[in-house]
């Protein structure tokens, strides 16, 4: 396994990124969807060649400066910021990853896609756990074919709708 696909969240992260978290940590957009993502990435990392490891911090950073529930379009720039803070100190990335992972979180609100597949991937798990909030993931809004197809979807959406809790760092938390 080579470095990029190790896991890179570590407890004492998690803590840091709860810390700032000013919304409900069991709410739409707290821990219980940032597992999802995490999961819904992994599954989708087994279809491409991408960084697993800004696939996982996309997932706690995406949402982690949220300041409501609703309409927050400055939301994915802040969790960029953060992640730019705690970059070095909890976690590191080279610094093209890094960039990735910057240009996933402060675009996942308004981008159609992007044209690395890594970022594609970030924004099709998180679009891919919209079952919480009652929605259904639409094709036209999801980047890659791995994503669109309906065993994924209906995968997701099951999931999400159940509000499934994943095996992974994220979700043992
Ligand atoms: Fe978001
Ligand atoms: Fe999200």
């Amino acid at each position: 396994m080579d470095s990029a696909q190790k896991g890179v969240i570590s407890n004492a992260l998690i803590g840091k990124v709860k810390d700032q978290f000013l919304l409900n940590w069991q709410g739409n957009h707290g821990i219980k969807h940032w597992a999802r993502v995490y999961d819904i990435g992994m599954h989708l990392a087994e279809t491409y060649d991408v960084n697993q490891q800004v696939i996982q911090l996309f997932a706690l950073f995406h949402d982690a400066c949220r300041e409501n529930e609703k309409n927050d379009p400055g939301h994915g720039k802040r969790g960029a910021d953060l992640a730019l803070k705690l970059k070095g100190q909890y976690f590191d990335l080279l610094d093209d990853d890094f960039q990735l992972l910057q240009i996933a979180c402060r675009n996942h609100t308004h981008a159609d896609t992007h044209n690395d597949v890594t970022v594609q991937v970030c924004f099709d798990a998180d679009r891919l756990d919209l079952g919480r909030v009652k929605i259904t993931p639409d094709p036209k809004y999801l980047c890659t074919e791995a994503a669109k197809t309906n065993d994924m979807i209906d995968w997701a959406l099951q999931n999400s709708k159940e509000g499934h809790i994943p095996d992974n760092i994220l979700g043992i938390y």
